[in-house]
């Protein structure tokens, strides 16, 4: 399997776009997720339906085909073009709001889920000491949630560097793009999708033992 050595660059900037995709992602995500979450559990009715359908039509529909309406849908439909960030084409613009639109469902349910398990009596009593809503969840709740959160929040970093792979679909040259790339030109495929397999793996892996030791720390306070 040595002439995959000559394609080792491709790989490198394949697992670079890979990396890169998957922290925009978690990021934006993120924020994403957080508006979801707060529009869901706050009392204005028309947030919380909002936020409920954004999260179940999401979480009820394959990445795949959330990708391709972004990718090739949105585009004809509305008469768009996507902006080129960072110089890696638009697909990668594409690639990065539907990454970043699927995990910001994710990510809603984790911070919600992860509010909703702090006891309920937490919140009465620090209202009945005269805290207001958002004092309550910023000195009382939240700190408490984010043993649940920050562990379930890495676990969903390690799919997300899975789930990229998919992006390789509309072009994007990622680590499965570039696996398939020289598989065309070298008419050989064990070899570069092994190598993928090993790229993913590693990446994963070291990102699981982070979260292990993270779940470790939070579990000792
Ligand atoms: N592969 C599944 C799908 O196609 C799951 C996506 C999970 N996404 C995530 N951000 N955890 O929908």
């Amino acid at each position: 399997m040595g002439y995959l050595l000559d394609y080792s660059d491709l790989f490198i900037k394949g697992t670079k776009v890979t990396i890169l995709l998957s922290i925009v992602a978690l990021c934006f995500g993120f924020v994403l997720g957080l508006i979801a979450c707060i529009a869901k559990i706050s009392n204005f009715k028309i947030f919380k339906v909002i936020s409920n359908i954004y999260i179940e039509v999401i979480r009820d529909t394959p990445l795949m085909v959330q990708l391709s309406i972004i990718y090739f849908g949105l585009p004809t439909l509305l008469d768009i073009k996507y902006p080129d960030f960072l110089g890696l084409g638009p697909e990668f613009t594409a690639g990065a709001i539907a990454l970043t639109l699927n995990s910001g469902a994710y990510i809603a349910e984790i911070l919600r889920s992860g509010i909703e398990s702090v006891n309920k009596g937490q919140m009465e009593a620090s209202r009945s000491l005269g805290m207001n809503y958002w004092q309550s969840m910023r000195y009382v709740i939240v700190p408490q949630a984010i043993k649940n959160i920050l562990p379930a929040l890495a676990n969903e970093f390690v799919s997300l560097v899975k789930e990229t792979a998919i992006v390789s679909t509309v072009g994007i040259m990622d680590i499965m793009f570039v696996a398939g790339a020289v598989k065309n030109t070298t008419f050989k495929s064990f070899g570069p999708y092994l190598l993928a397999a090993l790229i993913y793996f590693v990446l994963t892996f070291v990102l699981s033992r982070l979260v292990a030791l993270l779940e470790k720390k939070m579990a000792a306070k």
